[in-house]
Protein backbone atom coordinates (compact mmCIF):
# COMPACT_ATOMS: atom_id res chain seq x y z
CA UNK A 1 0.00 0.00 0.00
CA UNK A 2 1.53 3.32 -1.18
CA UNK A 3 1.95 5.21 2.31
CA UNK A 4 2.52 8.35 0.99
CA UNK A 5 -1.04 9.35 -0.40
CA UNK A 6 -2.10 12.22 1.77
CA UNK A 7 -5.30 13.35 2.50
CA UNK A 8 -4.83 15.79 4.99
CA UNK A 9 -7.30 18.74 5.82
CA UNK A 10 -9.89 17.02 3.01
CA UNK A 11 -13.63 15.72 3.41
CA UNK A 12 -14.83 12.97 1.62
CA UNK A 13 -18.43 11.71 1.59
CA UNK A 14 -19.20 7.90 1.02
CA UNK A 15 -22.24 6.23 0.04
CA UNK A 16 -22.61 2.66 1.06
CA UNK A 17 -19.73 2.65 3.63
CA UNK A 18 -22.02 0.41 6.18
CA UNK A 19 -20.12 -3.21 3.75
CA UNK A 20 -18.18 -3.79 1.37
CA UNK A 21 -16.31 -1.85 -1.27
CA UNK A 22 -18.05 1.31 0.48
CA UNK A 23 -16.42 0.52 3.74
CA UNK A 24 -13.16 0.05 2.20
CA UNK A 25 -13.12 2.87 0.59
CA UNK A 26 -14.14 5.03 3.76
CA UNK A 27 -11.59 3.65 5.72
CA UNK A 28 -8.65 3.85 2.78
CA UNK A 29 -9.27 7.86 2.84
CA UNK A 30 -9.46 7.98 6.55
CA UNK A 31 -6.50 6.41 6.67
CA UNK A 32 -4.80 8.88 4.32
CA UNK A 33 -6.18 11.63 6.51
CA UNK A 34 -9.33 12.72 4.39
CA UNK A 35 -12.20 13.67 7.57
CA UNK A 36 -14.94 10.92 6.24
CA UNK A 37 -18.44 11.42 6.18
CA UNK A 38 -20.39 7.34 6.31
CA UNK A 39 -23.41 7.45 4.83
CA UNK A 40 -25.65 3.96 4.72
CA UNK A 41 -28.58 2.22 6.55
CA UNK A 42 -26.78 0.04 8.90
CA UNK A 43 -24.76 2.23 11.75
CA UNK A 44 -23.56 -0.67 13.66
CA UNK A 45 -20.54 -1.40 11.13
CA UNK A 46 -20.35 2.41 9.98
CA UNK A 47 -19.80 3.39 13.73
CA UNK A 48 -16.85 0.22 13.79
CA UNK A 49 -15.42 1.72 10.54
CA UNK A 50 -15.61 5.51 12.20
CA UNK A 51 -14.28 3.70 15.38
CA UNK A 52 -10.93 2.49 13.40
CA UNK A 53 -10.78 5.73 11.35
CA UNK A 54 -10.41 7.71 14.97
CA UNK A 55 -8.14 5.30 16.22
CA UNK A 56 -5.70 5.63 13.82
CA UNK A 57 -5.71 9.72 13.73
CA UNK A 58 -8.40 10.46 11.76
CA UNK A 59 -11.90 11.78 12.09
CA UNK A 60 -15.09 10.49 10.56
CA UNK A 61 -18.74 11.17 11.18
CA UNK A 62 -21.46 8.28 10.61
CA UNK A 63 -24.77 9.62 8.89
CA UNK A 64 -27.30 6.43 8.68
CA UNK A 65 -29.59 7.04 5.69
CA UNK A 66 -31.25 5.76 2.69
CA UNK A 67 -29.86 7.39 -0.45
CA UNK A 68 -33.30 6.82 -2.45
CA UNK A 69 -34.83 10.01 -0.17
CA UNK A 70 -33.43 12.71 -2.19
CA UNK A 71 -33.79 15.35 0.29
CA UNK A 72 -31.95 13.30 3.00
CA UNK A 73 -28.99 12.39 0.49
CA UNK A 74 -29.24 16.30 -0.77
CA UNK A 75 -28.60 17.25 3.03
CA UNK A 76 -25.77 14.87 3.66
CA UNK A 77 -23.31 16.47 1.12
CA UNK A 78 -24.52 19.92 1.74
CA UNK A 79 -23.93 19.15 5.92
CA UNK A 80 -20.89 17.80 5.07
CA UNK A 81 -20.12 21.16 3.49
CA UNK A 82 -21.27 22.95 6.67
CA UNK A 83 -19.40 20.54 8.69
CA UNK A 84 -15.85 21.02 7.91
CA UNK A 85 -16.11 24.10 5.74
CA UNK A 86 -15.29 21.82 2.70
CA UNK A 87 -15.93 19.26 0.20
CA UNK A 88 -13.45 17.54 -1.87
CA UNK A 89 -14.55 14.35 -2.54
CA UNK A 90 -17.86 12.35 -3.21
CA UNK A 91 -18.04 8.88 -3.62
CA UNK A 92 -21.13 7.78 -5.09
CA UNK A 93 -20.83 4.09 -4.41
CA UNK A 94 -24.15 2.63 -3.02
CA UNK A 95 -25.45 -0.20 -5.09
CA UNK A 96 -27.04 -3.25 -5.20
CA UNK A 97 -27.98 -6.20 -7.42
CA UNK A 98 -31.10 -8.16 -8.53
CA UNK A 99 -29.92 -10.95 -11.13
CA UNK A 100 -32.21 -13.09 -12.80
CA UNK A 101 -34.37 -13.51 -15.99
CA UNK A 102 -35.91 -9.76 -17.57
CA UNK A 103 -39.40 -12.01 -18.22
CA UNK A 104 -39.20 -13.56 -14.29
CA UNK A 105 -38.37 -10.38 -12.63
CA UNK A 106 -40.10 -8.12 -10.41
CA UNK A 107 -40.60 -4.74 -11.08
CA UNK A 108 -39.77 -3.50 -7.61
CA UNK A 109 -36.45 -4.54 -7.95
CA UNK A 110 -35.77 -2.74 -11.15
CA UNK A 111 -36.72 0.38 -9.40
CA UNK A 112 -34.72 -0.28 -6.43
CA UNK A 113 -31.87 -0.81 -8.52
CA UNK A 114 -32.52 2.37 -10.81
CA UNK A 115 -33.32 4.79 -7.77
CA UNK A 116 -30.05 3.59 -5.76
CA UNK A 117 -27.91 2.64 -8.68
CA UNK A 118 -28.92 6.14 -11.25
CA UNK A 119 -30.85 7.93 -9.46
CA UNK A 120 -29.28 8.47 -6.28
CA UNK A 121 -25.40 8.63 -8.07
CA UNK A 122 -26.86 11.59 -10.00
CA UNK A 123 -28.43 13.30 -7.28
CA UNK A 124 -24.98 12.85 -5.27
CA UNK A 125 -23.31 13.80 -8.19
CA UNK A 126 -25.48 17.16 -8.53
CA UNK A 127 -24.93 17.96 -4.48
CA UNK A 128 -21.07 17.67 -4.84
CA UNK A 129 -20.90 19.74 -7.80
CA UNK A 130 -22.82 22.35 -5.94
CA UNK A 131 -21.08 21.94 -2.80
CA UNK A 132 -17.45 21.81 -4.24
CA UNK A 133 -18.25 24.70 -6.36
CA UNK A 134 -19.24 26.99 -3.19
CA UNK A 135 -15.97 25.98 -1.26
CA UNK A 136 -13.97 26.18 -4.76
CA UNK A 137 -12.71 23.03 -3.93
CA UNK A 138 -9.95 21.20 -6.25
CA UNK A 139 -12.41 18.38 -5.87
CA UNK A 140 -13.25 14.50 -7.38
CA UNK A 141 -16.77 12.98 -7.89
CA UNK A 142 -15.71 8.96 -7.86
CA UNK A 143 -19.03 6.95 -9.34
CA UNK A 144 -18.51 3.02 -8.82
CA UNK A 145 -19.80 1.51 -12.18
CA UNK A 146 -18.91 -1.96 -12.93
CA UNK A 147 -17.41 -4.10 -15.54
CA UNK A 148 -21.00 -5.08 -16.57
CA UNK A 149 -20.89 -1.54 -18.16
CA UNK A 150 -18.78 -2.68 -20.52
CA UNK A 151 -20.98 -6.05 -21.40
CA UNK A 152 -24.00 -5.32 -23.96
CA UNK A 153 -26.08 -7.90 -22.53
CA UNK A 154 -25.32 -7.19 -18.66
CA UNK A 155 -29.45 -7.25 -17.02
CA UNK A 156 -31.45 -4.47 -16.13
CA UNK A 157 -28.32 -4.76 -12.79
CA UNK A 158 -25.84 -3.95 -16.33
CA UNK A 159 -28.04 -1.32 -17.76
CA UNK A 160 -28.06 0.59 -15.12
CA UNK A 161 -24.51 0.68 -14.80
CA UNK A 162 -24.38 1.36 -18.32
CA UNK A 163 -26.11 4.51 -17.29
CA UNK A 164 -23.46 5.52 -14.58
CA UNK A 165 -20.70 5.55 -17.22
CA UNK A 166 -22.82 7.53 -19.35
CA UNK A 167 -23.82 9.97 -16.84
CA UNK A 168 -19.90 10.20 -15.62
CA UNK A 169 -18.81 10.84 -19.11
CA UNK A 170 -21.21 13.49 -19.57
CA UNK A 171 -20.48 15.03 -16.24
CA UNK A 172 -16.49 15.12 -16.80
CA UNK A 173 -17.10 17.00 -20.19
CA UNK A 174 -19.96 19.36 -18.60
CA UNK A 175 -16.95 20.10 -15.70
CA UNK A 176 -14.01 20.64 -18.10
CA UNK A 177 -13.61 24.12 -16.98
CA UNK A 178 -14.54 23.51 -13.71
CA UNK A 179 -12.24 22.36 -10.59
CA UNK A 180 -13.73 18.92 -10.44
CA UNK A 181 -12.65 16.00 -11.54
CA UNK A 182 -14.68 12.62 -12.27
CA UNK A 183 -13.34 9.07 -11.77
CA UNK A 184 -15.64 5.90 -12.81
CA UNK A 185 -14.46 2.99 -11.13
CA UNK A 186 -15.31 -0.50 -12.57
CA UNK A 187 -14.52 -2.99 -10.55
CA UNK A 188 -14.64 -6.81 -11.14
CA UNK A 189 -16.09 -9.88 -9.42
CA UNK A 190 -15.70 -8.89 -5.07
CA UNK A 191 -17.09 -11.25 -2.29
CA UNK A 192 -18.99 -8.37 -0.33
CA UNK A 193 -22.87 -8.53 0.28
CA UNK A 194 -23.76 -7.30 -2.91
CA UNK A 195 -24.15 -11.15 -3.45
CA UNK A 196 -27.14 -11.18 -1.02
CA UNK A 197 -29.77 -11.21 -3.70
CA UNK A 198 -28.11 -14.14 -5.97
CA UNK A 199 -29.64 -17.50 -5.50
CA UNK A 200 -28.51 -19.32 -1.91
CA UNK A 201 -27.40 -22.41 -4.08
CA UNK A 202 -24.97 -20.35 -6.41
CA UNK A 203 -23.66 -18.78 -3.45
CA UNK A 204 -23.47 -22.15 -0.95
CA UNK A 205 -21.14 -23.35 -4.34
CA UNK A 206 -18.78 -20.82 -4.27
CA UNK A 207 -18.56 -21.04 -0.58
CA UNK A 208 -17.69 -24.93 -1.32
CA UNK A 209 -15.09 -23.58 -4.14
CA UNK A 210 -13.35 -22.12 -1.31
CA UNK A 211 -13.38 -24.66 1.07
CA UNK A 212 -15.95 -22.80 3.11
CA UNK A 213 -18.99 -25.35 4.09
CA UNK A 214 -20.57 -23.72 6.99
CA UNK A 215 -22.16 -20.99 5.47
CA UNK A 216 -26.14 -21.15 4.66
CA UNK A 217 -26.82 -18.00 3.03
CA UNK A 218 -30.38 -16.58 2.98
CA UNK A 219 -31.13 -14.43 0.10
CA UNK A 220 -31.86 -10.75 0.52
CA UNK A 221 -29.55 -11.01 4.19
CA UNK A 222 -26.23 -10.22 4.41
CA UNK A 223 -23.48 -12.11 4.98
CA UNK A 224 -21.10 -12.36 7.95
CA UNK A 225 -18.22 -10.61 7.98
CA UNK A 226 -16.14 -13.71 8.91
CA UNK A 227 -17.63 -15.91 6.01
CA UNK A 228 -16.59 -12.85 3.12
CA UNK A 229 -13.31 -12.50 4.86
CA UNK A 230 -12.76 -16.48 4.56
CA UNK A 231 -13.84 -16.73 1.18
CA UNK A 232 -11.43 -13.52 -0.02
CA UNK A 233 -8.24 -15.29 0.40
CA UNK A 234 -9.33 -18.32 -0.56
CA UNK A 235 -10.57 -17.42 -3.99
CA UNK A 236 -7.83 -14.27 -4.61
CA UNK A 237 -7.24 -15.53 -8.32
CA UNK A 238 -10.80 -15.08 -9.27
CA UNK A 239 -11.86 -12.07 -6.71
CA UNK A 240 -10.59 -9.19 -6.05
CA UNK A 241 -11.16 -6.82 -2.92
CA UNK A 242 -12.96 -4.21 -1.66
CA UNK A 243 -9.09 -2.70 -0.62
CA UNK A 244 -8.31 -3.10 -3.98
CA UNK A 245 -10.82 -1.00 -5.60
CA UNK A 246 -10.22 1.27 -2.43
CA UNK A 247 -6.67 1.88 -3.36
CA UNK A 248 -7.76 2.25 -6.83
CA UNK A 249 -9.97 5.58 -4.94
CA UNK A 250 -7.14 7.03 -3.34
CA UNK A 251 -4.83 7.14 -6.10
CA UNK A 252 -7.38 8.33 -8.53
CA UNK A 253 -8.64 11.20 -5.79
CA UNK A 254 -4.88 12.15 -4.65
CA UNK A 255 -4.34 13.05 -8.51
CA UNK A 256 -3.12 16.93 -8.76
CA UNK A 257 -6.19 18.82 -10.63
CA UNK A 258 -4.50 18.95 -13.79
CA UNK A 259 -4.28 15.06 -13.91
CA UNK A 260 -7.74 12.89 -14.57
CA UNK A 261 -7.78 9.36 -13.52
CA UNK A 262 -10.98 8.93 -15.47
CA UNK A 263 -11.52 5.27 -15.49
CA UNK A 264 -10.29 2.59 -13.77
CA UNK A 265 -10.91 -0.94 -14.42
CA UNK A 266 -10.13 -3.64 -11.44
CA UNK A 267 -9.94 -6.97 -11.78
CA UNK A 268 -8.18 -9.91 -10.27
CA UNK A 269 -5.77 -11.75 -12.22
CA UNK A 270 -8.00 -14.30 -13.60
CA UNK A 271 -11.06 -13.60 -14.83
CA UNK A 272 -14.06 -15.41 -13.65
CA UNK A 273 -17.71 -14.33 -14.78
CA UNK A 274 -19.99 -13.74 -12.18
CA UNK A 275 -22.11 -11.96 -14.71
CA UNK A 276 -22.02 -8.64 -12.43
N1 LIG B 1 -19.17 -6.88 -5.35
C1 LIG B 1 -18.99 -6.87 -6.64
O1 LIG B 1 -18.67 -7.91 -7.23
C2 LIG B 1 -19.14 -5.59 -7.45
C3 LIG B 1 -18.63 -5.57 -8.76
C4 LIG B 1 -18.75 -4.41 -9.51
C5 LIG B 1 -19.37 -3.29 -8.98
N2 LIG B 1 -19.88 -3.33 -7.71
C6 LIG B 1 -20.52 -2.11 -7.20
O2 LIG B 1 -19.88 -1.72 -6.00
C7 LIG B 1 -20.78 -0.95 -5.19
C8 LIG B 1 -20.72 -1.46 -3.75
O3 LIG B 1 -21.16 -2.81 -3.74
P1 LIG B 1 -20.54 -3.90 -2.73
O4 LIG B 1 -19.99 -4.99 -3.55
O5 LIG B 1 -19.69 -3.27 -1.72
O6 LIG B 1 -21.91 -4.46 -2.09
P2 LIG B 1 -22.45 -4.44 -0.57
O7 LIG B 1 -21.45 -5.07 0.32
O8 LIG B 1 -23.81 -5.02 -0.62
O9 LIG B 1 -22.54 -2.89 -0.23
C9 LIG B 1 -23.53 -2.06 -0.81
C10 LIG B 1 -23.68 -0.81 -0.01
O10 LIG B 1 -24.71 -0.01 -0.59
C11 LIG B 1 -25.61 0.37 0.46
N3 LIG B 1 -26.98 0.53 0.00
C12 LIG B 1 -27.73 -0.29 -0.76
N4 LIG B 1 -28.95 0.23 -0.91
C13 LIG B 1 -28.99 1.39 -0.21
C14 LIG B 1 -29.97 2.37 0.03
N5 LIG B 1 -31.20 2.28 -0.48
N6 LIG B 1 -29.64 3.45 0.80
C15 LIG B 1 -28.40 3.56 1.33
N7 LIG B 1 -27.42 2.67 1.15
C16 LIG B 1 -27.73 1.59 0.38
C17 LIG B 1 -25.54 -0.77 1.47
O11 LIG B 1 -25.92 -0.27 2.73
P3 LIG B 1 -26.90 -1.10 3.72
O12 LIG B 1 -26.68 -2.54 3.43
O13 LIG B 1 -26.45 -0.67 5.08
O14 LIG B 1 -28.24 -0.66 3.40
C18 LIG B 1 -24.05 -1.08 1.43
O15 LIG B 1 -23.34 -0.21 2.28
C19 LIG B 1 -22.15 -1.08 -5.86
O16 LIG B 1 -22.42 0.10 -6.59
C20 LIG B 1 -21.98 -2.27 -6.80
O17 LIG B 1 -22.83 -2.18 -7.90
C21 LIG B 1 -19.77 -4.47 -6.93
Amino acid sequence: MPASISLSGKTAVVTGASSGIGRAIAERLGAAGAHVVLSGRSSAPMEASAKKIEAAGGSAKVVPMDVRDIPALQSLVADALADKGRLDIMVNNAGLSYPGAIADAEPEHWRDMLEVNVLALLVGCQAAIRAMRECKAEGHIVNISSIAALRRDSGVYGATKHAVNCITNTLRQELEDDTIRMVNIMPGAIATNFARNFDPAFLKGLGAMAGVTDFEPVQGEKMPDEILEKIQPLMQQVLSTPEDVAEAVAYAVSAPINVNVSEVVVRPGKSMDFSI
